[in-house]
């Protein structure tokens, strides 16, 4: 068993190690071009670590980065699938990119979630024949490769796999900011949900090592990050994950989600830990127990809630209750002072009734969420909801929605003014958006904060008094 692990951590290796080459190669060829990469990232975090992943390798192999796509020598697509909306977004900017292409000679190169789906490369083959490189979910590391064999020979690159990827170490890594940092904990996801496609796109669940997790958060927290993310679909599933229980072993204690997040909470620099997606199936009273203990982790749990009806969390293979949900959320309550709780929900689904639909209404008035995000169910092939008959028509979706928003809308105005008056730590993160003379910074709860003070306070928490709230801000004082 020991010797089986020890070959599959050295091919990974052996992999990357490949790749650092084509990355030489390609750098050699490019040089003295002054060459121009854009990159597009639809989708979630996940996605977005991704692209960092890959602006990192672009950028050892000689481009700079342009936010215009006109000015592009390599551009690059990293999509996702999970709602339809995705999919018109990519084909009407590769309608753009033609033209670009046939002036410039752009190489283009499409990866991420969306390339794992069968129909969608069809397409590609078929209306978009200028696409050079095509590339999956668990290929991303090779892009490398995959641009040496287009400058070398012109032609076109596929380079998809179905079975499940490997968790890969010391890709090179280009991040967006110099404050808020992302680290993947675990990649793809087991759960199935009835109307989700990840699982088909991201492969089973794979736990990075703890110790490259903390190696990473260490060199962040060298960096200067102040803020980490931890990302997985569910990372409160860290390390039960088929690849681990072969391996069976613990490093410095740390065996669960629970453990890990008390031994990042040590690390000095950081300030404040935030983690996305748990699942509440997997919110365990050691996870509470960590969030409760652990200084750094911010107390704003994002808990997908989905649905508020059984009927429907049984349809969508969520595997707890609305009971089970609300129990989940009152014990979090009373261990977590000061938790605040955002969430995910889908209308619409199929064979949802108006009652369903009452009970959703009823778990967001119950619980008061601080932030919503909410999405029509969104029929996506080769899920077992696309099979389903009692679709619910889109005019009622639509209703649905816009009631849902106007709760929630309602209740964020409410909970608005529960702020003011009272003191919050903001981490200032720079200059406000829509006014240069201010600073902007979020609390613990990821409220947008805004405040007048000097750039020494940029990339500190700072205590600040609220004194006036608007729909999407605070304004606040220093204290
Ligand atoms: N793993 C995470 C989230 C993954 S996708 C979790 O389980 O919470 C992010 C969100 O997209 C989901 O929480 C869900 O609310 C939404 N979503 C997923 N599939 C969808 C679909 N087919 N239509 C509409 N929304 C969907
Ligand atoms: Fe999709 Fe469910 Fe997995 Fe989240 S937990 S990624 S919603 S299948
Ligand atoms: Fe989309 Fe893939 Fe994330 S489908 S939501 S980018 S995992």
């Amino acid at each position: 068993m020991e010797t089986k692990i020890k070959n599959k951590e050295q091919t990974t290796i052996e992999e990357i190690e490949a790749q650092k080459q084509y990355i030489e190669k390609v750098k050699e060829i490019n040089k003295n071009k002054k060459l121009k990469y854009s990159i597009l990232t639809l989708g979630c975090q996940l996605n977005e670590n991704d692209s960092e992943k890959l602006s990192g390798m672009i950028e050892q192999m000689g481009y700079e980065r342009t936010e215009d796509f006109k000015d592009a020598d390599l551009a690059i697509f990293n999509t996702c699938c999970v709602r339809e909306n995705a999919e018109d977004r990519l084909f009407g900017k590769l309608g753009e990119l033609k033209k670009i292409k046939e002036e410039r000679g752009t190489i283009i190169a499409i990866g991420g979630c969306m390339m794992q789906e069968k129909h969608i490369t069809k397409k590609i083959h078929e209306s978009y024949p200028y696409v050079d490189i095509i590339f999956g979910t668990h290929t991303l590391h090779k892009v490398p490769e995959d641009i040496n064999r287009i400058l070398e020979n012109q032609k076109r690159v596929e380079d998809i796999l179905d079975i499940d990827g490997k968790v890969y170490e010391g890709l090179p890594i280009k991040r967006e900011s110099n404050l808020k940092a992302s680290v993947t904990i675990m990649y793809g996801c087991n759960n199935f949900c009835s109307y989700c496609i990840v699982p088909y796109v991201r492969g089973r669940e794979r736990s990075r090592h703890p110790k490259d997790i903390l190696e990473e958060v260490k060199n962040l927290a060298q960096e200067g990050y102040k803020e980490i993310t931890l990302l997985g679909q569910n990372v409160n599933s860290y390390l039960v994950s088929e690849n681990w229980k072969e391996t069976g072993k613990e490093y410095n204690g740390i065996n669960s989600f629970a453990t890990l997040l008390k031994e990042i909470n040590k690390i000095e620099g950081i300030e404040r830990i935030r983690f996305i997606s748990p699942h509440p199936k997997d919110f365990t009273d050691d996870v509470i127990e960590s969030i409760a203990t652990c200084d750094k982790v911010c107390k704003l749990i994002h808990l997908p809630l989905q649905s508020g009806s059984s009927k429907m969390l049984k349809v969508m293979n969520r595997k707890y209750t609305k009971e089970s949900y609300l129990e989940l959320v009152e014990k979090m309550k009373k261990r977590i002072p000061n938790l605040t709780l955002s969430t995910d929900i889908i209308v619409g689904f199929a064979g949802e009734t108006e009652e369903d639909f009452e009970d959703t209404l009823d778990v967001v008035r119950k619980v008061g969420f601080e932030q919503v995000y909410m999405f029509i169910y969104s029929i996506r092939e080769g899920t077992p909801g696309s099979k389903m008959e009692n679709q619910v028509p889109e005019e009622i979706k639509h209703e649905r929605f816009d009631k849902l928003k106007e709760l929630v809308e309602s209740q964020i105005e409410e909970n608005n003014k529960k702020y003011v008056g009272t003191i919050q730590k903001v981490l200032i993160e720079g200059l406000s958006k829509n006014n240069k003379d201010m600073k902007a910074g979020r609390t613990d709860s990821n409220k947008v904060v805004i405040v007048e003070g000097p750039d020494e306070i940029i990339n500190k928490v700072m205590d600040v008094k609220i004194v006036s709230e608007h729909m999407w801000y605070l304004k606040g004082e220093i204290v």
